[in-house]
């Protein structure tokens, strides 16, 4: 495909994180959103990114129009997962036809929803374990590192995944590309089933988890629970996965999960599509999940309480 245009839809902090990273690396890239205040200040001022002590400044093209990403034949998708029908629906209504869409949003059924709207053989699926968090509008800092691992969705080849791989590698990420990618969203599955509501609930950074042993324990309950699941749905899963979401809190540990970020804006949460999933399943398989079932409610709770009008 030569050299191609990279669209990111949702110009969150994992979206920014994205596109500013393939930006920096002379990508031609472009960011839709719909916060008119962030894409304005993106336009004008570039993206500021924090990295560790240092804060880049990368020029950058936002818009709210989906056509204008009409051209792009790599399309990233980072909005929520309940969003995914609505923004990515027009932004396929507009796209060249051998356009491929690559997601690497949180939670379960993404891949899917996009599969509905576009062509069997141009959809990539993958997760990514860097933090990134949004800090008002054209700001993010990225508060953790990690791999990007993606695959092929329906009938989509496994050299597209490689070469969509290649141009996030040219953006500077570490990739590595999965035939077997049902396991690895399901790996991804388990990080933010042990960190995302234990965050949101607690206010506590993802490291914190570790430092708390009734949350630490809370964290290995939850992950067990969802394993049983995943073993019971024939998904294998890496031996040591406790270990593997310790280490995904340790090396994000000064980030706000999404989903506390979520409730500190008092924005709707992914939990139906995360700790959701683990008790949706586990009720049909027979599997009891009370943490799961406790971390959901809690976490609805709270959004209910949120939307509530203040006394
Ligand atoms: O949802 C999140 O915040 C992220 O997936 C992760 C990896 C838990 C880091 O905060």
């Amino acid at each position: 495909m030569g050299c191609v245009k990279i669209g990111v839809v949702g110009a969150g902090a994992m979206g920014c994180l994205f596109g500013g990273w393939l930006a920096r690396a002379g990508l031609e890239v472009i960011l839709l959103d719909v916060w008119s205040e962030h894409v304005r200040i993106l336009n004008e001022k570039g993206l500021e990114l924090q990295e560790g002590d240092e804060l880049l400044n990368i020029p950058v093209r936002a818009t709210e129009a989906p056509e204008e990403l009409g051209d792009c034949g790599l399309v990233l998708v980072f909005v929520k997962s309940y969003y995914t029908r609505e923004a990515v629906e027009p932004v396929a209504a507009n796209l060249r036809s051998d356009a491929v869409f690559l997601t690497l949003q949180n939670g379960m059924g993404n891949a899917e929803e996009i599969q509905r709207l576009w062509r069997e053989d141009g959809v990539l699926v993958g997760t990514t374990a860097h933090g990134s968090t949004l800090l008002g509008p054209g700001r993010v800092r990225h508060a953790g590192r990690g791999e990007t691992l993606l695959g092929p969705w329906a009938r989509t080849r496994l050299e597209t995944a490689y070469w969509a791989g290649d141009i996030l590698a040219r953006g500077g990420f570490s990739v590595r590309v999965r035939d077997d990618i049902l396991g690895v969203l399901w790996e991804k599955l388990l990080v933010n089933v042990g960190i995302n509501a234990l965050t949101a609930l607690t206010g506590m950074r993802n490291g914190q988890i570790l430092e708390d042993p009734d949350a630490e324990a809370l964290l290995e309950e939850a992950v067990l629970e969802a394993r049983s699941v995943a073993e019971a749905l024939g998904i294998s899963l890496r031996e040591d996965i406790l270990a593997h979401v310790k280490g995904v809190a340790k090396r994000t540990a000064q980030n706000r999960s999404s989903m506390l970020q979520d409730l500190m804006r008092g924005r709707r949460t992914e939990i139906d599509v995360i700790n959701g999933v683990v008790v949706r399943e586990g009720r049909r398989l027979g599997i009891s999940t009370p943490v799961n079932a406790t971390l959901s409610r809690l976490v609805h709770i709270v959004q209910t309480l949120q939307s509530l009008p203040p006394n």
